[in-house]
């Protein structure tokens, strides 16, 4: 397994060499449709993904809504959840004429690829995988098929369009290192059909929930962004704090207070310590306050574009259409790449 210093310091490379060469990158990377995008996302992945999609990289976007029931049984509001991503994706700048925003669910040929995978990996790679572990006891529940070939499924994600560069949390790192795997014995085994892709880190730290806790929706301690102003304005009065009128940025100690500075330095792109100095005595109601601002403030021009592009309804769904009709045609002609190298024509 590479070592997380290892990727770090590869990223820096990659960033480099892409900045260089736009034209031999081409990026996919997406998101598990089960409820509204947030902070966590938009500095976790999407603004590397706008920020590279604008130096020309090919762009792929996936709303993997099969990924959605790896680790439950209902798949929830996944239409209304996939439209406003797609809304929060355009919004955030990803222009749809230059990139391909498809989900999962649409493309049979790149489900299909998940047969010939899945005899490239044992059972014991697979229950190794530090993810699916990790999800697997986050459920609470017994390990689905699913999710136990989870990673293989998100091979075939990155594959099928033969995705070089994949911008992804931490969490997702063993996805792309299986995928790695599964190229390299396809190749070995078959023809050389597919990329190894390389897994390009976000530099910006991880972003914290609320309470201090990981951001996630089902926590309640997210900032969307499709919250209005006076949404997120309440949501951040509802964070825990303390009693402690210093404010000083301490994560372990204080986890509350320093989770509300961090929100705010990356949305004003500043320093913790230097906001925290700066709200002095004041107390949780001053950073409460700051940090609302500077929420808000930052979301306001994103927010700004979502409402109107969620005028068109109708564009929105042709945006889907159109990406879901390029993967497909994609799909099918990398399935037929497979077919080749395995000699399945007839
Ligand atoms: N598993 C990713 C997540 O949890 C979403 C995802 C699905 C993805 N397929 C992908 C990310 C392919 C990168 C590449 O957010």
């Amino acid at each position: 397994m590479t070592s997380l210093a290892t990727t770090v310091e590869r990223s820096e490379q990659l960033r480099a060499d892409v900045a260089e060469h736009p034209h031999r990158y081409r990026i996919l990377t997406g998101e598990r449709p089960t409820g509204p995008l947030h902070l966590g996302h938009y500095f976790g992945t999407i603004a590397e993904r706008v920020r590279l999609h604008n130096l020309g990289v090919d762009t792929f976007t996936i709303l993997a809504d099969y990924q959605v029931i790896t680790d439950r049984d209902a798949i929830g509001q996944v239409q209304e959840n996939v439209h406003n991503a797609v809304l929060d994706y355009l919004a955030a700048g990803i222009d749809p004429e230059r990139a391909t925003i498809f989900t999962h669910s649409a493309v049979p040929a790149l489900n299909q690829l998940l047969l010939p995978f899945l005899s490239l990996v044992t059972e014991a790679e697979l229950h190794r995988n530090p993810t699916v572990k990790a999800e697997h006891a986050a459920s609470g529940r017994a390990l689905s098929g699913l999710l136990l070939t989870y990673p293989v499924h998100q091979a075939a994600d990155i594959l099928f369009c033969k995705g070089n560069l994949v911008p992804v949390g931490k969490d997702n790192l063993p996805h792309v290192e299986m995928t790695r795997v599964i190229a390299r014995r396809f190749n070995d085994r078959y023809d050389h059909v597919f990329p190894e892709p390389q897994a390009l880190l976000t530099s910006t730290p991880e972003v914290p929930g609320l309470d201090g806790r990981k951001m996630s929706k089902s926590y309640g301690n997210a900032v969307t962004l499709s919250m209005t102003s006076d949404e997120t304005a309440a949501a951040i009065r509802r964070a825990p704090t303390d009693s402690e009128r210093r404010i000083t940025f301490d994560p372990i100690g204080r986890p509350g207070v320093s989770a509300l500075l961090t929100t705010a330095a990356l949305c004003s792109d500043r320093d913790e310590h230097e906001l925290a100095d700066e709200i002095g005595d004041a107390g949780a109601g001053a950073l409460k306050k700051l940090t609302t601002a500077a929420v808000n403030e930052f979301l306001a021009p994103h927010r700004q574009r979502r409402t109107a592009l969620a005028q068109e309804p109708g564009h929105i769904r042709s945006v889907l259409r159109d990406g879901n009709q390029r993967a497909v045609e994609i799909a099918e002609r990398t399935l037929d790449e497979v077919r080749t190298a395995m000699g399945t024509t007839y």
